[in-house]
């Protein structure tokens, strides 16, 4: 079975739980698209282990995790993250880089920076890994592969073709300008350390989906940070949608089986933009509190909100969700003023999808409905049946105005701590 996680959200779902829940019965898991702008936080037993270029599956030997063509590589903080996985005893791993992926490189991290400077006050909020001007760079057909990076006779060609364009962009920019025997060298030893794990993972997934193989691709970021169909320009560069899965590993569509949509209970957003749902008040602060809502990558306050079930429609419209995850359930224990938005108002006509401009969205006004709260503590619940009524009200609500079922729960941040209502992915 193929089987698809998307963020239905705008990030920070708590993929990284799911995942690695469901990745205990894959053989394969995927990263397609971004880079370490995601973090994944995993809980194993009593070790807390934060993930941003690896998949999940590398805690697994028997697993063969890829990061795929659509993904970009920061070369440096991958082999980081390996040296810390190591320094923790995780060493016998399986893992395969696409030949196609792109390079993060230093340029790019500093342009991330100067852009967002240049922008001022309408700056996105980046996580400043270089992620946007990377993508540019393939899209302009000036970036470099991470095939490039591990033949030395490519990488001094393709950096001697791009560095003067990208030092003319910095200096455009004020910022300092790169010498290419720096970076070259620098670079040409993280291709010779990374060169074992290259190769051609769409000729690797083809085989291991004609083995009928497991296989997950793991979704980073959300559906509302989509290049596409996220609120440009508040997004990521790349799509996180179950849609770019086929494109950023090269496969064919016809191979995804079932979506999974990961969805919090309530919503959160870092960076900039439009929220129609925020919390700008105590209950806001109280369920960032709990709920630990600071960014895993760039440690940012989240913004909080109520669970927003336009948007959550809007990623099933345009990944074809299947089935949802709802996430940090038990924070919402106890909370008296429960809401949750199923359209929004929009200079006086009620509307259900999410408008293409900044400004439009920026006018949306939640209609909620309002649900009741339980009290009990449901972190050690594990099947459906035991939740209260108004947490199996609150439940009901979302599959009612999203004709989706809700098939995993999370109760607690341990892998033990979910209620299972099916299983999604089966041999
Ligand atoms: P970039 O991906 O660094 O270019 O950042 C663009 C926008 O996407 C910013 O608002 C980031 O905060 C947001 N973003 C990028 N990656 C993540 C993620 O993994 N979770 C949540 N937000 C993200």
């Amino acid at each position: 079975m193929r089987l698809v996680v998307v963020g239905s959200q705008w990030g920070d779902e708590g993929k990284g739980k799911v995942t690695d829940f469901l990745g205990q019965k894959a053989d394969v898991v995927v990263r397609s698209q971004g880079g370490n702008n995601a973090g994944h936080t995993i809980l194993i037993g009593e070790e807390k282990f934060a993930l941003q270029t690896i998949p999940s599956g590398i805690f697994n030997p028997h697993i063969k995790n890829v990061l795929a063509n659509g993904m970009v590589i920061n070369p440096k903080e991958a082999l980081k993250e390996l040296d810390n996985l190591e320094a923790r005893g995780i060493n016998n791993y399986q893992l395969f880089i696409s030949n196609r992926a792109h390079v993060i490189m230093p340029y790019h991290i500093m342009l991330d920076g100067g852009y967002e400077a240049l922008k001022g006050a309408n700056k996105i909020g980046t996580t400043k890994k270089g992620i946007g001007p990377c993508y540019a760079d393939k899209v302009n057909r000036i970036g470099i592969r991470v095939g490039d990076l591990i033949n030395e006779e490519s990488f001094k060609e393709v950096l001697t073709n791009t560095l003067p364009i990208k030092n003319k962009e910095l200096a455009m920019l004020g910022l300092p300008t790169l010498e290419f025997s720096d970076i070259y060298n620098e670079y040409k030893e993280y291709g010779k350390r990374l060169s074992k794990y290259v190769c051609d993972t769409s000729y690797l997934l083809y085989e291991e989906i004609e083995k009928n193989s497991n296989i997950l691709f793991e979704g980073a970021q959300g559906s509302m940070l989509c290049l596409d169909h996220g609120s440009y320009p508040y997004v990521t560069s790349s799509s996180p949608t179950a849609a770019s899965v086929p494109v950023n590993c090269g496969i064919a569509p016809k191979f995804i089986d079932h979506c999974v949509g990961i969805c919090k209970a309530y919503t959160t957003r870092v960076g900039e933009g439009p929220f129609p749902t925020e919390l700008h008040n105590e209950l806001g602060d109280l369920i960032r509190e709990r709920g630990h809502e600071y960014g895993t990558v760039t440690h940012r306050a989240r913004r909080v909100g109520y669970l927003d079930l336009v948007v959550v429609n809007y990623a099933k419209r345009i990944s074809g969700i299947d089935s949802l995850a709802l996430m940090l359930f038990d924070v919402l224990t106890g909370i008296d003023e429960l809401k949750v938005c199923i359209a929004y108002e929009l200079d006086g006509k009620e509307i259900k999808t999410i408008p293409a401009t900044l400004n439009e969205y920026a006018k949306c006004k939640p209609i909620y409905i309002d649900l009741k709260a339980w009290h009990s503590d449901i972190s050690k619940i594990r099947k459906y049946e035991d939740l209260p009524i108004e947490a199996k009200d609150y439940i009901e609500t979302i599959e009612k105005y999203t004709n989706i079922p809700v098939d995993i729960i999370s109760v607690g941040p341990e892998r033990t701590e979910t209620i299972i209502r099916k299983d999604v992915f089966k041999k």
